[in-house]
């Protein structure tokens, strides 16, 4: 249960819907990740685009992560709320121009590359500056991550890394790069992984692509495993924070590494989605012949992911009395679209307009990817502590 009764009468009057941040969750969280990391010596670097609130990107840099960019935007964001350049990488495949001259100007630790060309364009661009730009190479590994096809990033049909087949050609070009520093390899398999095998599996494909560039004189000095530890959406008072020690065991594990050799992980998701909720109020209950609908004041706008992927999300009454019948619910939004659906037949105690309803684990891909589609309000929070 998200709130206790005296956290419901400080919501009474509250303009909904709102994201509700558990800002203690949030730190304990943080606590559990970094102490487990420095254990192993690994670094992590928070992955902004699961969620860059202002509020919650200080708090992560306050507690001494690294931050994982993949726009211009990003890398300012994070520079002016105080991450260290020297620990802040930018990805993505399609960095232009003016994002990549920017990102060489504040001297960030690395650019996660995607493809030959753009280690030229880098090449060029840092020539021109006057610059030697740090890179990372991104190996599409080639591992099934068993997750949402939409969130699987490392097969061979994915855009992302460079393919297996163009590797040979990317260290000719790397070694012809005069303004590019190799400091490392990428790679990063999916999203909302809870299956360790999988990280398991990945493992071994970067040990051979590792033992490959070793093979041929180039030193590795970090290694990039990415992000994509999953969290339990279906228990998340069960469950509020992941099993970072399970997570970073198998790595500890199974990566062959050499005493200088760092491990980087980029981590999104792990680290916020519990502690955030969209909280919102039925406007209106409705019975059809076969279906009993709420429909929220919240929709896809606020929140995505059900619409997008299908995705999973608890929804849970707030300050419900257990006493009420349990009515099953199609949880629905006020957006001019079908797919604007948190849940389909949903076990909820009977409710009624003006009655609060919590979309649980929203923190991570959530406030970041609504839209103003239908001219929709700004995004409203409450942070708790
Ligand atoms: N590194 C790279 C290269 C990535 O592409 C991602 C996520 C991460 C790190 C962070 O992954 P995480 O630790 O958060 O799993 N919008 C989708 C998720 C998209 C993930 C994109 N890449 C969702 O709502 O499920």
């Amino acid at each position: 249960m998200l709130f206790n009764d005296q956290q419901v009468e400080k919501l009474v009057g509250v303009e909904t819907p709102f994201y509700y941040y558990d800002l203690t969750l949030l730190e304990r969280t943080l606590d559990a990740a970094k102490h487990a990391a420095d254990k192993r010596n690994f670094h992590v670097h928070y992955a902004l685009k699961a969620n860059f609130n202002d509020r919650i990107l200080s708090i992560i840099q306050s507690k001494g992560f690294g931050a994982d960019c993949v726009s211009g935007n990003e890398v300012q964001k994070s520079i002016d709320v105080g991450f260290d350049a020297g620990k802040i990488t930018f990805a993505g495949v399609g960095k232009s121009d003016k994002e990549i001259i920017a990102a060489l100007k504040h001297q960030i630790f690395a650019f996660n590359v995607e493809s030959i060309q753009e280690l030229e364009i880098i090449n060029a661009l840092a020539d021109e500056l006057g610059e030697k730009a740090n890179v990372s190479l991104r190996i599409n590994p080639n591992v099934d991550a068993h997750t949402h096809h939409y969130i699987t990033t490392g097969l061979d049909e994915n855009k992302f890394g460079v393919p297996n087949s163009e590797l040979e050609q990317a260290a000719a070009v790397l070694r012809s790069c005069e303004h590019i520093n190799l400091v490392g390899l990428h790679f990063h398999v999916g999203s909302q992984i809870t299956d360790m095998n999988v990280f398991k599996s990945l493992c071994v494909k970067v040990n051979e692509w590792k033992s490959w560039f070793e093979e041929r004189g180039t030193y590795i000095k970090v290694i990039n495993v990415g992000g994509g530890l999953g969290v339990d959406y279906h228990a998340p008072d069960e469950n509020p924070i992941p099993d970072f020690e399970a997570y970073f065991d198998v790595f500890d594990k199974f990566l062959e590494r050499n005493g200088q050799q760092e491990v980087h992980f980029e981590l999104g998701r792990a680290l916020v989605a519990q502690c955030g909720s969209l909280v919102s109020k039925v406007l209106y209950t409705k019975s059809g012949t076969k279906k009993h609908f709420l429909i929220l004041d919240a929709g896809m706008t606020e929140l995505m992911r059900p619409a997008l992927y299908q995705a999973y999300h608890k929804i849970e009454k707030v300050g419900s009395d257990q006493y009420v019948k349990t009515v099953n619910y199609d949880v629905v939004g006020p957006i001019c679209e079908s797919s604007d659906c948190f849940g389909k037949e949903v076990p909820l105690p009977e409710s009624k307009r003006g009655d609060l309803i919590a979309i649980r684990t929203a923190g991570a891909y959530g406030e970041v990817m609504a839209s103003r589609y239908n001219l929709r309000e700004e995004i409203r929070y409450i942070y708790s502590k």
